[in-house]
């Protein structure tokens, strides 16, 4: 099956949760905005610079940033073997730019997953999500929590809280998500791409339902 995915839903819905599952069991990159823009914050490039007090709001990073960032990303791949892209689009701006960069490398996407999932979820979600700094991997402390304390399963490294995680930013983030982002999937639905599937199914039963959502026709 062609995968060239992009993953949509608010803040917490668990994209980058099921984009990584996704990229193990299809064996394609999972291309992410939010940690590449994490890492060029961390990294004090010119880039991260920019970026830093926008995410540090919950507001979206400027287009010209994210899309460079993205299109950078994007030439070195093949993309006819698939990808995730997790975060981007966000905008119609940014699809627009996908769309340009895609059919220059004469190719397209397959597939929108959108994962839905309430509110109070999310907000109670991310008050208990912790990130590992290296390796981008994703915990819970209830639902989905590290073998040692506090230490990452596949790295070794000390997990964090995002700083963008307090309440009062989610609940902006949410607001940034329904007046910017929301709009791009009834573009997506016209075109036939958007599949569903809830945020919040257990973790080991994703790889099973993504399979079964994705060949859906
Ligand atoms: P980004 O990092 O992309 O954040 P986001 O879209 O707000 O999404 P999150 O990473 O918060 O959540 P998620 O949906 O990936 O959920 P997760 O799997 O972690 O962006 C951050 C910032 O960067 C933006 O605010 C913006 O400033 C900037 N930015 C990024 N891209 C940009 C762009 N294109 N343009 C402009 N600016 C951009 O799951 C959440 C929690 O729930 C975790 O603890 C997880 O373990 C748990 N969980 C997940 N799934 C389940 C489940 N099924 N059951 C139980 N728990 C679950």
């Amino acid at each position: 099956m062609e995968t060239r995915i992009v993953i949509m839903g608010p803040p917490g819905s668990g994209k980058g949760t099921v984009a990584r599952i996704i990229s193990k069991v299809y064996c394609i990159p999972h291309i992410t905005t939010g940690d590449m823009l994490r890492e060029a914050v961390a990294e004090g490039t010119e880039r991260g610079e920019v970026a830093r007090d926008y995410m540090e709001r919950g507001a979206l990073v400027p287009d010209q940033v994210v899309n460079s960032i993205v299109e950078e990303r994007l030439t070195g791949l093949d993309l006819n073997d698939g990808f995730i892209l997790d975060g981007f689009p966000r905008n119609l701006r940014q699809a627009e730019a996908l769309d340009r960069i895609l059919r220059e490398k004469g190719t397209g996407l397959t597939h929108v997953l959108n994962l839905v999932v309430d509110d109070g979820t999310i907000i109670s979600r991310l008050s208990l999500r912790r990130s590992c700094p290296r390796c981008g991997a994703v915990y819970h402390l209830r639902n989905n929590p590290p073998e040692v304390d506090e230490i990452c399963d596949e790295c070794g490294a000390k997990l964090v809280q995002r700083s963008d995680d307090r309440e009062e930013i989610v609940r902006h983030r949410l607001q940034v998500y329904d007046e910017e982002t929301r709009p791009l999937l009834e573009r997506s639905q016209e075109a036939g791409l958007v599949r569903e599937m809830r945020g919040d199914l257990p973790i080991d039963e994703i790889p099973e339902i993504v399979r079964r959502v994705l060949a859906r026709s």
